[in-house]
């Protein structure tokens, strides 16, 4: 037996909705003028021949445009979903009727279902990954330091079946991964401490032209979009409670005091904390916020940052979600302790009862904006997957002479995707004269 013999060339939800996903796809790619000059040079130039790609991201139609372009290039590629919920299955009909790619992801997956699909996209054998939130990586370090107790039953299975031959070819025949989220990277550049990564990693969201723009503006507004789908809240004189105020925190503060909420904010870190006030938001700690908040969100990359002792205090008819990128920030085990009755009230709203006061659940604690809304909206998914799509270049080209560290991007290739993308905008700025070019760049010239 060979790592590939047991790839089926798809496991989705059905196929007869490729026409949807075809559609919906073109719709965003209106909105990626800088993926689509990258698709048309990748065409032509076809940096990813020979490349087998495995990728699990969220199978979205801004995800589909990524594949199209990477199909371009010349790859050939394995897609599984990186959250249970955040599949859209007309999405994932429409890559493998029309674009060859081998789709395994369907909305609402059970966890052995989710862990199936990436053995699926191990098992494709890649010589490139990509990830969003690290889980392919994981299990082919877990696989190289021979942790099979530490993978996922689906996955671990598997494993098992193959000789010690192949479990090395599987994880030597990668050259390289590329991860798109804060908590993907935190993971990796942990591994990397330990000196266990077994590849090189571009950590995508490490560009500028990625953090600044997808994770503040597109997390801001898919994360009060799916929360308004789910709920129909008015924002308009609620108190919002946010949890972390880094990149995605400051996207939603601002745009939930746009909507003219209250906002107060939780932070640990005291520089972060102080910005968050300077920027003028209320600053609390999460203990003093709980009985206050008609809404709360985390979005801090932690673990447990709602518990017991939060959602008890918290008022009748509280809403909670969590937008970062594990289900782990809600103590909902916790919560199930402290209140055992619980039913479904409304598509994507779960209802626990606390010591008689009701507490609304949001999308089971996963991601909302991918649970309930659709994700970012294309135009800032545009500079993402442009990173990405240059990151799988990068590492088609050179990935045998990088070291098996986390990098990034280099600052060019932000300047030049930030360059394209306002020029798709029709936006023009100045240029420097060559007389400040010499001022900033002598030391000798004062007032
Ligand atoms: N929903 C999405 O589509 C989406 C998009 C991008 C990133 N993400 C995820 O969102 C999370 C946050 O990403 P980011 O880029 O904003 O990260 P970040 O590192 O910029 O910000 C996280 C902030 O949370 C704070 N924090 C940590 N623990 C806390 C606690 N217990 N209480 C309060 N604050 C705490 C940190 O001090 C930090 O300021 C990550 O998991 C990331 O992967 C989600």
């Amino acid at each position: 037996m060979t790592a590939t013999t047991t790839v089926s060339t798809h496991d989705i939800k059905d196929l007869a909705l490729a026409d949807e996903g075809k559609r919906r796809t073109e719709w965003s790619e209106r909105s990626m003028p800088v993926l689509r000059q990258i698709r048309a040079r990748f065409a032509k130039e076809k940096p990813l021949k020979g490349t087998k790609l495995s990728a699990c991201l969220h199978v979205t139609t801004e995800t589909a445009n990524l594949m199209i372009t990477l199909r371009a290039a010349g790859a050939e590629i394995a897609l599984c979903a990186s959250n249970p919920l955040s599949t859209q299955d007309d999405v994932a009909a429409h890559l493998v009727r029309d674009h060859g790619v081998h789709v395994y992801a369907i909305k609402g997956e059970d966890h052995e279902t989710y862990y199936g699909h990436l053995q699926q996209a191990l098992a494709f054998a890649p010589n490139m990954t990509q990830d969003d939130g690290a889980d392919l990586v994981s299990a082919l370090v877990m696989i190289s330091l021979n942790r099979l107790d530490d993978l996922a039953p689906p996955i671990r299975s598997w494993v098992e079946s193959l000789s010690k031959d192949e479990r090395k070819a599987l994880v030597a025949g990668v050259r390289g991964s590329t991860e798109e989220t804060t908590t993907g990277v935190i993971r990796l550049k942990a591994m990397a401490k330990e000196g266990v990564l077994q590849f090189p990693i571009i950590a995508v969201n490490d560009s500028d032209t990625k953090h600044m723009f997808d994770n503040r503006y597109g997390t801001g507004q898919s994360t009060l979009d799916g929360i308004v789908r789910a709920t129909n809240l008015l924002l308009a004189g609620s108190t919002v409670v946010i949890a972390g105020y880094g990149w995605c925190g400051r996207g939603v503060a601002s745009r939930a005091r746009g909507a003219g909420a209250h906002v107060i904010v939780t932070e640990v870190n005291p520089l972060v904390a102080l910005e968050a006030r300077m920027d003028g938001y209320e600053v609390a700690p999460m203990a003093e916020a709980a009985p206050r908040g008609d809404l709360f969100i985390t979005l801090t990359g932690n673990l447990h940052v709602i518990r017991p002792e939060h959602f008890r205090a918290m008022k009748d008819g509280a809403i909670v979600a969590n937008s970062g990128h594990f289900n782990v920030e809600l103590d909902l085990d916790g919560l199930g302790k402290i209140a055992p009755q619980r039913r479904e009230v409304r598509n994507m709203v779960e209802e626990y009862v606390v010591e008689g006061k009701r507490v609304m659940v949001l999308g089971e604690g996963r991601l909302i904006n991918l649970a309930a809304a659709e994700g970012h909206p294309a135009s800032v998914m545009d500079m993402s997957f442009a990173n990405q799509a240059l990151a799988a270049e990068v590492l088609a080209k050179d990935a045998a002479t990088m070291t098996k560290s986390v990098h990034r991007l280099p600052p060019e290739v932000d300047q030049e995707i930030a360059r394209l993308k306002l020029q798709s905008m029709g936006i023009r700025i100045d240029e420097l004269t060559a007389e400040q070019v010499k001022y900033l760049s002598s030391w000798d010239a004062g007032t």
